[in-house]
């Protein structure tokens, strides 16, 4: 019996392969390459000691789909395949539609067939819209959120639970991820964005490493202890561990649940900048900038339910995403 992980090569995706490699869990990974490269699973290899499959495929390739859990006798499948931009998917909204929910859609209609009915999906905190009070919990109303990104998660989220309620032998936990950063201990594997970063973490790195001129602080007049946005920042392999959890939880439990990942505690922008710069020892320029449309001044997570079902709780601190992130960025400026 293996697990399936769709979109396994890219940033969280490859932290959770060599989780799941190290506790003991055989894998089957696709993936169509549009955000990653085949060097990413070349290193989980390197790093885990272990082979597996791998199948370059589109999750909307039923046919491709098929073929995969023909050859396979696939148990759970991890679901990390889909797009991510949030700037992007507001000026390509049928694009994100079309991969991230009919691509969804395809996926579950061919594990439906195989018999597989048990997933774990890469949620959002983003489901929690703009008007919840941090701490968010599961219990929250979801909905209100800005972009189709973010639609795209609270509609995945929907179909998953309306799936649960058609057929009790489907499971479904709905991991809704905080701020993920950082990169494995080895600096071999870790977050490889496309051109300038939409992100904090990986701004801030490629500032750090000359790249960039300065980061742009997206507003100091929020009402946050220093006026910049607070969010609930979670180191990428401390995340991969909580899919491990996720996954075995998916065994034995069927239905649907939504779990947050996050650490329960919020940095802010300027926070993150300062402990990147005390730990690493670099200069990270900054200015003030006007705030980014969409933007809200706080969110971070009670993670008491993950403890509570997963037993899981974030182990590594802000200190330790710094530095394991400028260590990624050292030992490859250019990315995989
Ligand atoms: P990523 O882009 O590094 O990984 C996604 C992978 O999916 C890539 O390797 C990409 O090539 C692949 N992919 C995309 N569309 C595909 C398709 N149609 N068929 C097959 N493969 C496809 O992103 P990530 O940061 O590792 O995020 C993984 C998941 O977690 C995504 O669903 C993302 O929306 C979600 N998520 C990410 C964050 C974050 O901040 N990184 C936060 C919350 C949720
Ligand atoms: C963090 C903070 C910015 C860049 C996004 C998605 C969310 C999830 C995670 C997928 C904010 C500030 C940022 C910069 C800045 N992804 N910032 N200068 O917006 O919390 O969440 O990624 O699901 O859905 O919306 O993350 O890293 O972009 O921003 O000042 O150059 O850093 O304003 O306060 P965000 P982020």
């Amino acid at each position: 019996m293996a697990i399936l992980i769709t979109g396994g090569c890219g940033y969280i995706g490859s932290h959770t392969c060599i989780e799941l490699l190290d506790a003991g869990h055989d894998i089957v990974v696709l993936d169509n390459y549009y955000n990653s490269k085949p060097e990413a699973l070349r290193r989980v290899k390197e790093l885990s000691g272990k082979e597996f499959p791998f199948y370059e495929c589109d999750i909307r390739d039923a046919e491709g789909l098929r073929k995969i859990f023909a050859a396979h006798s696939i148990e759970a499948v991890i679901h990390f395949a889909g797009l991510k931009a949030v700037g992007e998917s507001v000026q390509k909204p049928l694009e994100y539609f079309d991969n991230n929910v009919g691509g969804t859609i395809t996926l579950l209609e061919v594990m439906r067939e195989a018999g597989c009915k048990r997933m774990v999906f890469s949620s959002s905190a983003t489901v929690y819209g703009m008007n919840n009070p941090s701490p968010l919990k599961e219990t929250m109303p979801t909905g209100g959120v800005t972009n189709p990104y973010g639609r795209t998660k609270f509609m995945i989220e929907g179909i998953l639970e309306d799936l649960c309620v058609s057929d009790p032998e489907w499971t479904a936990v709905l991991l809704r991820y905080f701020n993920p950063i950082g990169a494995h201990a080895s600096g071999r594997i870790g977050e490889d964005p496309n051109g300038i970063p939409n992100n904090l973490m990986p701004y801030i790195s490629q500032v750090a490493i000359g790249k960039l001129q300065k980061l742009s602080v997206f507003g100091n007049d929020y009402d946050t202890h220093d006026g910049t946005g607070v969010r609930d920042y979670i180191h990428v392999v401390d995340l991969a561990k909580g899919h491990v959890k996720a996954v075995e939880y998916a065994m034995k439990h069927p239905g649907a649940e939504a779990i947050n990942l996050g650490t329960g505690t919020g940095y802010s922008v300027l926070d993150l900048v300062n402990a990147f710069q005390n730990v690493n020892g670099v200069p990270v320029p900054y200015v003030i900038a006007p705030r980014r449309a969409g933007d809200i001044a706080t969110c971070y997570a009670d993670p008491s339910k993950a403890k509570e079902l997963l037993n899981w709780t974030a182990e590594l601190d802000v200190n330790d995403m710094c530095r394991d992130t400028w260590r990624w960025q050292k030992q490859n400026p250019n990315g995989f």
